[in-house]
């Protein structure tokens, strides 16, 4: 039997301060500690979220350990975010990696954040008939900062087939929701609006985007001129249409991802797909993507709420599979708030 490889995974590359502990694949902890300072402010204000990850790492790397169960000791290497993201806040998690791998005398494993999310597909988890994708597979990357159509062959051989020329998904819903007068982060809060309203309430039309490709923007600045119109007529029409129109923004920002996601399956012919990154905690895209994969015959691989938002168990998993392969990171490196991955067709 191989030895036991306990990673501690970190991930502080935007407004989450987080840390897991992953042994052979699977979740001893994983603890997220959100900064409530960035709501009245509408947006992630980059300086105050590097304070904030200062102050919550080394508590929230305590609290990881101690629910674990286990000593910083017993820990085999430390998986951190190199990028992309916010440089002051990927700066907090790679200083303090650093650090604890030359005191600890242990490999440091320096992490893509958006293959991260990939990967969380494959954190082992105990429920009846889980199973992770097989490859090649495809995967709708969908956060605040990438909108992304992947191909994966093996845990670190990707290819980004296409990916919004403009905005990111997760953007074009906290736009919107901005626009409501919803508060920050606007996702969750379309979502759960949307929940009571009626989808056909209102039309908004989509982009045409060549190929694998995606834009937001377009919509945004639609879904801005039709409220100003109504609003004008009636002051008063977020207030008694706020339903509605969630549910109908929601609808097309949704069937824009399936639409494409669809075509990818089609076009390449791979038929086990998946989603990730914050956007697939989304309700309606998780269900939309599951009736059309379940009426052509695919397989969908959706990872629990807990795994779609950013968190560190999914950073854990990835430095894993780099520390099985004997990928370590040096400590001369920086982090990349820019970080690519995979070859790109465009
Ligand atoms: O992956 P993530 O946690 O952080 C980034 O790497 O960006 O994604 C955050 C994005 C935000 O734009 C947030 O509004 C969106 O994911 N989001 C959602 C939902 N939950 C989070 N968007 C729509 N519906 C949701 N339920
Ligand atoms: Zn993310």
């Amino acid at each position: 039997m191989s030895p036991t490889v306990t990673i501690l995974g970190i991930e502080s590359s935007c407004d989450e301060t987080a840390a897991a502990v992953i042994r052979d694949g699977k979740v001893l902890a994983n603890i997220i500690a959100n900064q409530k300072v960035h709501e009245q402010y509408g947006g992630v204000v980059p300086e105050l979220a590097s304070r904030a990850h200062q102050a919550n790492i080394v508590p929230v790397v305590a609290t990881a350990l101690k629910t674990a169960g286990i000593t910083k000791n017993e820990l085999n290497g430390i998986a951190y975010t190199r990028g992309p993201g916010l440089l002051g806040s990927l700066l907090v998690g790679t200083s303090f990696t650093k650090g604890l791998s030359m005191g600890l005398d242990i490999p440091m494993l320096e992490v893509n954040h958006m293959q991260a999310h990939i990967l969380a597909h494959f954190i082992e988890r105990e429920e009846m008939g889980w199973k992770a994708p097989e490859f090649p597979f495809l995967c709708l990357t969908v956060s605040g900062g990438h909108t992304q159509i992947v191909r994966i062959d093996s845990h670190f051989d990707m290819e980004i087939l296409g990916q919004t020329i403009d905005d990111a998904a997760g953007e074009a819903f906290d736009k919107v929701a901005k626009i409501m007068g919803l508060p920050y982060p606007g996702g969750p809060n379309i979502d759960r609006m949307a929940r009571e309203g009626d989808p056909h309430a209102f039309n908004f039309t989509e982009p045409a985007v060549d190929g694998f490709n995606f834009s937001f923007s377009g919509l945004k600045t639609a879904f801005l001129y039709f409220l100003r119109k109504e609003v004008k007529a009636d002051p008063d029409f977020i207030e008694k249409r706020g339903p509605d129109i969630a549910a109908s923004i929601q609808r097309v920002i949704v069937q824009i991802l399936v639409k494409k996601m669809v075509y990818a399956a089609k076009t390449t012919g791979i038929t086990e797909l998946s989603i990730a990154g914050g956007v697939s905690a989304n309700k309606e895209l998780r269900k939309t993507l599951a009736d059309e994969a379940h009426s052509q015959g695919w397989n969908l691989y959706i990872p629990p709420f807990e795994y779609c938002t950013d968190n560190a168990a999914m950073v854990g998993i990835t430095g894993y599979f780099q520390f099985l392969k004997g990928q370590f990171a040096t400590q001369d490196l920086t982090p990349s708030a820019r970080l690519q991955f995979g070859k790109k067709v465009t």
